[in-house]
């Protein structure tokens, strides 16, 4: 595990997009496993700023997101297809059919996730997943579990989880209580994982995942086992590893 310590949220927005350009340089078509929430929002912002100065092309790129909200449609702007469109899509050249993220809209959850399971596989798998992590160790919408879950499904999100993420949505009865998420299995055969975490409010999580014993009930510990894990913070998330 490769550990990355920038001074503030800024910086670590930096490392992380330096670490996701230099993918997308040396393989230019390859498969980009990405996230949503506060956190990637800078990193995304970075990446715009470089394809705009001519030094990243996203055209021969595959994306692949970790997880939706059921019940929410792509229009929606607390949907994550909306957030990764106004976030990166929108300003870079990818090509909009070749970004994927679960179908909101699909009523039928085992449809829903076989169907999803069956892009990743077509796209061969992902080359590197970025991801952020809840203040309960839940990595895409895996929630703490008695074991950990394999291919996409649908999760019934945890009551903090409904709490932390009120904060997009008008009233706290709009946040969905169910999503689809890519299981821990899928996570763990990406090639590469790039994750990153801000602010103090992480720390203890990060510490735990990181540094605790691997367990479903902190769902981010299994990356522990995987070989290719890089993980930026900024000072405050690490403020509580013990190294
Ligand atoms: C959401 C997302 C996760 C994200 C997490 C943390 O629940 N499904 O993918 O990592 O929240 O969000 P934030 O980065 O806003 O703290």
């Amino acid at each position: 595990m490769k550990l990355y310590c920038g001074k503030d949220y800024k910086e670590m927005s930096r490392i992380a997009a330096n670490i996701i350009s230099a993918q997308v340089v040396l393989k230019p078509d390859c498969v980009l496993g990405l996230a949503t929430g506060s956190t990637p929002v800078g990193t995304y912002e970075k990446l715009v700023e470089r394809y705009k100065e001519g030094d990243l092309d996203f055209s021969q790129v595959t994306s692949v997101n970790l997880d939706e909200y059921k019940g929410l449609s792509g229009d929606n702007d607390q949907s994550y297809r909306y957030f990764m469109n106004k976030n990166l899509f929108d300003h870079v050249n990818i090509d909009k059919n070749r970004t994927y993220v679960p179908d909101g809209l699909e009523p039928d959850s085992d449809k829903a996730s076989r169907e999803y399971d069956e892009i990743i596989e077509s796209v061969g798998g992902v080359d590197l997943q970025l991801l952020g992590i809840g203040h309960n160790g839940h990595i895409g919408f895996n929630e703490p579990a008695d074991e950990f879950c394999r291919g996409t499904h649908c999760v019934d999100l945890a009551a903090s989880t409904i709490e932390a993420n009120k904060r997009f949505f008008e009233k706290e009865e709009d946040v969905p209580r169910q999503a689809y998420t890519m299981g821990i299995g899928t996570i763990m055969r990406a090639r590469k994982i790039l994750l990153l975490a801000s602010g103090e409010d992480k720390a203890e999580i990060i510490a735990r995942a990181l540094t605790g014993p691997v367990t479903p009930k902190v769902p981010a510990s299994i990356l522990q086992f995987h070989n290719d894990v890089t993980v930026v913070c900024d000072e405050a998330a690490f403020s509580k590893m013990k190294f």
